[in-house]
């Protein structure tokens, strides 16, 4: 670098130069060696040229193709569950990887845009400076400015005004494909629906809330049975008709010191024992009542002599049936199911992050990060014999949230 680049420029002398002086000067201040530099077009209207516009401009309208089939797909595609063999079920399974494959492609569809700009109209150019450290001063931030504007003006861009319009349309285009998708997650948490064996929608509420309508539920035990698939006139479909997934439990169903996970099983849901029908349809309804996020419930069969020992919560004493427990699986430090239960030392471990709960002290926590008793389900056996609720969780079930007081 000169001398004469380095010394300090008054404000006048900065205003009086041009752009490309300015941005010259930029590079000398900088250390900046300019070592080679070829225009790529250097004569006026060559065909290459055009070519390489056009190469870049369909990477260009491609990209702004697919983010508008990602935004149409994303707002139109019916998304909702639908089962094996029901209508639309094809449509529903296509919707998340149509979203993969119309993002990835807009996005990718920029980037090849810009590195064949890059690679095929910008100028090549090697510079070479020398690194430095110490703050910028006016002239630096004022040259800089100047390098800016000389990057826009070697760029071409600012005469490609057809290729500048698709340019902002597929950047504008590829964030929404980036930021639509969080609009998905804006819920009101509160929003009430339909109170169903899933719940209301709200964590208030769970499967078991339905008990407050008056509807009689058991704990239903899951058989693991699943639909049968028919193939006939029609085509393929599930057929659900006389398949039950939930049946109800009795007591002698479990060992002293045995754990058993149940779901809420409504009784017009009931399809077992004495009332199997084998026209009876209930199979969504009880794999909805298993897919339902705050449902799952740990049947705990007390050995006798640790019964003795159990330890009611003030207010629960009466939640229990004799040496049966029944406490929510959901744990209350982030809601993975406490699905480990030690039968020696009557601990629920919660594989997550091992937050351990005594069943013997109204589901305690002892050890981890769980700071709440896991609630605990009112149990009793009705007439017939099978236990059933007694009532609901008198608090809300799974991890804490802004509202929730206990
Ligand atoms: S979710 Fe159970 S310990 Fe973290």
């Amino acid at each position: 670098m000169s001398n004469e680049a380095k010394r300090n420029y008054t404000k006048q002398e900065i205003n009086a130069m041009s752009n490309d002086e300015l941005a010259r000067l930029g590079t000398e201040l900088d250390d900046v060696t300019v070592a080679y530099r070829k225009e790529r077009f250097p004569v006026p209207n060559d065909p290459a040229e055009k070519r390489a516009e056009r190469g870049v401009m369909i990477w260009l309208a491609v990209g702004i193709i697919a983010a508008i089939a990602f935004l149409g797909v994303y707002i139109f595609w019916p998304w909702e569950f639908k089962n094996l063999g029901e209508e639309g079920h094809f449509l529903h399974t296509i919707y998340t990887p149509l979203l993969g494959l119309t993002s990835g492609l807009s996005i990718l569809s920029l980037g090849m845009a810009v590195v064949l700009y890059v690679k095929n109209i910008v100028p090549e150019e090697i510079s070479v400076q020398r690194r430095h450290d110490g703050p910028s001063s006016e002239v630096d931030r004022r040259t800089l400015t100047a390098l800016l504007n000389d990057s826009w003006n070697t760029s071409t861009l600012g005469r490609r005004k057809a290729l500048q319009g698709l340019l902002g349309g597929a950047g504008i285009l590829a964030g929404l494909v980036v930021v639509a998708p969080l609009g998905g997650m804006i819920k009101n948490p509160w929003k009430r629906g339909e109170l169903n064996v899933m719940g209301d929608g709200t964590l208030w509420t769970s499967g078991w809330t339905l008990h407050e309508e008056g509807v009689k539920i058991y704990l239903g035990r899951d058989t693991g049975a699943i639909a049968e698939e028919h193939t006939g006139e029609t085509g393929t479909h599930w057929e659900t008709t006389g398949v039950s997934r939930l049946v109800r439990v009795r007591p002698e169903d479990l060992d002293a010191g045995a754990m058993e996970t149940v779901f809420p099983l409504p009784a017009p849901y009931v399809n077992d024992g004495d009332v199997y029908n084998p026209e009876t349809n209930v199979y969504e309804s009880q794999m909805h009542s298993l897919h339902g996020p705050r449902n799952a419930v740990m049947l705990i069969r007390l050995r006798s002599a640790d019964a003795e020992k159990a330890i009611e919560r003030q207010g629960q004493e009466d939640f229990h049936y004799g040496d049966y427990y029944a406490y929510s699986k959901i744990c209350t430090h982030i809601g993975c199911p406490t699905s480990l239960y030690e039968a020696q030392t009557n601990r629920i471990l919660c594989p997550c992050h091992q937050s351990q709960f005594d069943a013997l002290q109204y589901g305690k926590p002892i050890f981890g990060p769980a700071a709440r008793a896991l609630p605990q389900l009112p149990i009793e056996v009705d007439e017939e014999g099978y236990l059933i609720a007694k009532g609901n969780f008198i608090e809300p079930v799974g991890p804490a949230f802004w509202e929730r007081r206990s």
